[in-house]
């Protein structure tokens, strides 16, 4: 079960408006379930991606699970956040549910794509094909998280949280993965400088460590580099892949504890 998190039963993240880019399945799927029954009654959950049928089972388990409970809002955005549209269109709909009686204003920056691991750096000659990984992986995330703090300003009583699900790969080289390292570091600075000219929002990096989704399968199956694959095909048939749910829980702590230093590269592993 994703929703239960052992031991914060009496602990919450107030009433929010809490948005998860990538929600439709694997991790931003999980970290959806733990967040509702952290919301207190009156919250909103915005789920984003671009599979409706995906986003609205989401929807549907969390409402039967905690919707008459807990009052929970449970709302769904189509948006390719690829596209300018897209981004517009998630912007929009957390405008939708402005009032003042919001406590906290909570982005998961989840949504993102391995990119073509098959092929190495000097393989990527055409800017265009770049430009279009940046553009969800980073330009999206950036344009999103200014246009929802703008959206909902510093007022007392609001506390701000930006989250940005980063990876080892925005710290370490791995060979074949040039688009992901590269977008995965270009996102940790972009929200460490949030972090230095916005004090009062905060800002996390968490790296969730290797979950068992459908980016691994991408892993194991088309990464370039063969040392690499092995290693990922190894770490799944040994069982060293995490479940979403226990790396979630980590993420669900740091939350609520609140005491993470702001703009800080967090490991599931180092916590
Ligand atoms: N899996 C791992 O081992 C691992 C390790 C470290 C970090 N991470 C990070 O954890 C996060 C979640 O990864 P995951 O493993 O859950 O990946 P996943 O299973 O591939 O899920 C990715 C999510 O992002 C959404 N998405 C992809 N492209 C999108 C677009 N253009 N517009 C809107 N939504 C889009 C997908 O939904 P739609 O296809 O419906 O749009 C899906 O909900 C990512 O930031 C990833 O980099 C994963």
């Amino acid at each position: 079960m994703e929703d239960v998190i052992s031991g914060e039963s009496c602990r919450n993240l107030g009433r929010a408006l809490c948005i998860i880019t990538g929600a439709s399945k694997g991790y931003g799927r999980t970290l959806a379930f733990q967040l509702s029954c952290l919301l207190k009654p009156g919250s909103v959950l915005l789920l984003v991606a671009r599979t409706a049928d995906q986003l609205n089972e989401v929807k549907e388990d969390i409402v039967t699970l905690y919707g008459g409970q807990n009052k929970l809002d449970v709302r769904c955005v189509q948006a390719d956040l690829e596209k300018t549209e897209g981004m517009e269109k998630t912007l929009q709909a957390a405008k939708e549910t402005l009032s003042s009686e919001m406590e906290h204003l909570l982005l998961i920056n989840n949504a993102a794509s391995l990119g073509d691991v098959s092929r190495f750096a000097q393989t990527f000659t055409d800017p265009e094909e770049v430009n279009r990984y940046l553009s969800l992986n980073v330009s999206g995330a950036l344009s999103l998280t200014a246009g929802v703090l703008q959206a909902f300003p510093r007022r007392l009583g609001l506390r701000r949280t930006v989250v940005n699900i980063s990876s080892l790969c925005a710290l370490k080289p791995f060979p074949s993965w040039v688009l992901y390292c590269t977008g995965k570091a270009a996102r940790d600075m972009m929200f460490r400088v949030l972090a230095e000219e916005e004090p009062d929002v905060r800002v996390l990096s968490y790296a969730p460590g290797p979950l068992d989704t459908d980016m691994q399968l991408q892993a194991r199956r088309f990464s370039g580099d063969l040392t690499l694959r092995r290693a990922f095909c190894s770490m799944c048939s040994e069982g060293q892949l995490l479940s979403c749910r226990e790396s979630g829980a980590k993420l669900m702590k740091l939350l609520l504890d609140d005491d993470f230093p702001s703009g800080a590269h967090l490991d599931f592993y180092e916590l």
